[in-house]
């Protein structure tokens, strides 16, 4: 690998931990940035702090996870919504291509819905069904405008250890407590945990590819089939899961997620890892944080 300075943009994030981390134990030096507990603290949002940290910097890749994740909150205020997870792919974007650095954009795959466990592909056709996903898409272009520029599209699991529990950090404390949960059978996705999406990324990275990438397991399961294997490889009962349908409590939540993982599987030339890999990978990097 010929890179030697990353900047991650959301390194306190559930992926930028992981990325910041992996990139690092990699040899590479790893400039994190974000509102609180990073090497650089301030708002994505500012554009003048952003530039001077590039310009201090001077990194040959910046990678940008910053995003407002959740639905609720990009419906609630649109306009923050597109300065968080629009515009700056935009600036970055721009910078990037006139210094010669490597821009990469940590997508969504929250654009399908009403195909069940379909695996899209790169070009199929995308649904805007909510702010996020419009705001997400928005910065796609942003982004590639900069023929130097990848954007992924993923759909990520893995641990934060902070405030808010991420999906995966519910779901193993239910099924620790036997907690009665509800787990949706309509709801979709190819989840793939942080630490093996950092490793595809790397090896993606290596011939700086531009473009979409998809980078997602290869199987696409619904939420109640990725818990159960979750309990599968945590060695876990899940009897406490009821089966149902996913319920939008007034959002429109797009459903069908499942990603496509032909195109990156040819650029790094190996298989994604399916469910099993995925949940199996979440429990050696829970025991890891939990040495
Ligand atoms: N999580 C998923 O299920 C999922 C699925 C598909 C795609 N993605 C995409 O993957 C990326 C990473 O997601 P994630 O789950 O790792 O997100 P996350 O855990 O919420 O992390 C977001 C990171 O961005 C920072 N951040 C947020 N707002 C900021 C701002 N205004 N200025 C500066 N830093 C800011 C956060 O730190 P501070 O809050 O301390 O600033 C944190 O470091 C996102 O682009 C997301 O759209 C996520």
């Amino acid at each position: 690998m010929i890179f030697i300075k990353f900047i991650v943009l959301g390194s306190t994030g559930m992926l930028g931990q992981e990325l910041k981390r992996y990139l690092s134990n990699q040899g590479n030096d790893v400039v994190g940035v974000a509102r609180k507990n990073a090497d650089y603290n301030f708002d994505v949002t500012d554009d003048e702090k952003l530039l001077n940290c590039f310009e201090v910097e001077k990194p040959d890749v910046i990678i940008n996870t910053i995003a407002i994740v959740n639905l609720k909150e990009c419906e609630t205020d649109k306009g923050k919504a597109y300065m968080v997870n629009s515009r700056p792919a935009g600036i970055i974007s721009d910078y990037c291509l006139e210094n010669d650095i490597y821009f990469i954009q940590i997508s969504t795959d929250h654009y399908y819905y009403g195909d069940s466990d379909k695996k899209h592909l790169e070009t199929d056709e995308i649904y805007l069904l909510n702010e996020y996903a419009r705001t997400k898409y928005l910065a796609e272009p942003l982004t590639l405008n900069n023929p130097n520029s990848l954007v992924i599209r993923t759909n990520i699991v893995g641990f934060r250890c902070g405030e808010n529990d991420t999906f995966v950090e519910w779901a193993l404390n239910s099924l620790m407590s036997q907690e009665e949960i509800n787990v949706f059978e309509d709801y979709y996705t190819s989840s793939i945990d942080v630490h093996s999406f950092s490793r595809i990324l790397y090896d993606l990275i290596e011939d700086k590819p531009s473009g979409i990438y998809n980078i997602a397991s290869s199987d696409v399961s619904s939420k109640k089939d990725f818990i159960f294997s979750l309990a599968e490889s945590f060695n876990l009962s899940h009897s406490n899961c009821n089966p149902s349908n996913i319920n939008n409590d007034g959002l429109i939540r797009a459903t069908s997620l499942g990603l496509n993982t032909d195109k990156v599987e040819n650029a790094v030339g190996y298989k994604l890892p399916n469910l099993k890999e995925v949940t199996d990978s979440l429990k050696k990097s829970y025991e890891f944080l939990n040495e």
